[in-house]
């Protein structure tokens, strides 16, 4: 019997979950996770405030496809008041999971009082977890946060003491600090003592890569639930490896061939979901095919071409020449 991670009525499953990418993990990449094995999936930052403003852009990043379930919409903001009138709004796109977001270092969420401002501010942050939960009624509500605002205030124990205790249904924790922003190493010991503080599942984050890296997480921290955002760059097999593993599936990687199909079917995906046109939907595509490139003989070279890309028959076109140098190298051309 697999096990879950079970919030209110949501069950997720204990493989991996796909971390918030403002900017990357849009439906698209959250759909090829899902399809690749994603046991979780959370939207990107929404800003608490503009959905209080209608803005069009702003709802439409809280829309939840059935196929992305369970997935939460996560929120970002600094007043009580506007967090739980957002959570209101939200909730008519019935998220499984209302996440809010303590952890963007960015100055311009920052500077607002917003993010990882927020482990600067326990009281603030558990004063906008209660809103939130009182608001979503029977939604669980999770907070992500940071190890701490820097290496001299390291105090996530603290930060997810008060937001348990304000009703949280979960917590994750990336074990970075604001001041890192995404560099240097995430420390786990953070992770293995949020665990030990609170009695709300733990979902651990930072630097999760491959099968080994994520069974080293759930081991050495204790986690309930690993997220991984920039391991999934250009590969979402990164779910179905660590899904065949707790599942008893088989997993093979994939072959390159193989790698340029599922590139080619993420981007007939951003294209269709689009509501600009092919050309400009592309630009969109275009990092994502460089990062289903990396790591090959010659890859530098096509991640520069992935970046002119205008059509998807450009892209096809591509995919195809970077099939046939890996074909003449593996044939000692
Ligand atoms: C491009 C990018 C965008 C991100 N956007 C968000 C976001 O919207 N909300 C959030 O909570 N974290 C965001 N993060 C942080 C990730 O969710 C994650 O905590 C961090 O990248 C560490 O995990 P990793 O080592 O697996 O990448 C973002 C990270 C990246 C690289």
């Amino acid at each position: 019997m697999n096990r879950t991670v079970e919030l209110g009525k949501v069950s997720i499953p204990v493989t991996a979950a796909l971390a918030p990418m403002a900017g990357v993990a849009d439906r698209a990449y959250r759909l090829m996770c899902k399809k690749f094995g994603a046991a979780y999936v959370v939207s990107e930052m929404v800003s608490a405030k503009g959905i209080c403003y209608s803005d069009k852009k702003t709802a439409q990043l809280c829309t939840v496809t059935e196929q992305e379930r369970p997935m939460a919409v996560q929120l970002f903001g600094s007043e009580p008041e506007f967090m739980a009138k957002a959570v209101d709004i939200v909730l008519k796109y019935e998220p499984d999971i209302i996440d809010i977001n303590m952890g963007c270092p960015v100055p311009k969420v920052v500077g607002t009082g917003a993010g990882s401002a927020l482990m600067k501010d326990i009281s603030l942050a558990a004063e906008i977890t209660a809103a939130a939960v009182k608001a979503a009624g029977d939604v669980p509500v999770t907070v992500k946060l940071r190890s701490g605002w820097s290496s001299d205030d390291i105090n996530v124990c603290e930060a997810a003491k008060a937001v348990e205790a304000a009703g949280a249904a979960a917590v994750a924790v990336h074990g970075r600090t604001r001041d890192q922003f995404y560099s240097g190493k995430a420390d786990w010991n953070v992770i293995r003592r949020v665990k030990g503080s609170v009695s709300i599942p733990v979902f651990g984050n930072g630097d999760v890569t491959d099968l080994n890296s994520c069974l080293k997480m759930y081991e050495e921290t204790g986690c309930d639930l690993v997220m991984i955002a920039r391991g999934s760059y250009g590969n979402p097999f990164i779910f179905k490896e660590i899904a065949a593993h707790f599942n008893g599936g088989d997993y093979s990687p994939p072959t390159v061939e193989e790698k340029m199909q599922v590139m080619l079917e993420h981007i007939r995906l951003i294209i269709s979901l689009s509501e600009k046109n092919e050309e400009m939907a592309m630009h969109e595509a275009r990092k994502h095919a460089a990062w289903y490139m990396n790591g090959y003989y010659g890859s530098a070279k096509f991640r520069g071409r992935c970046y002119l890309l205008s059509s998807y028959s450009e892209a096809e076109a591509l995919a195809g020449e970077f099939i046939e140098l890996q074909r003449s190298r593996n044939a000692g051309c």
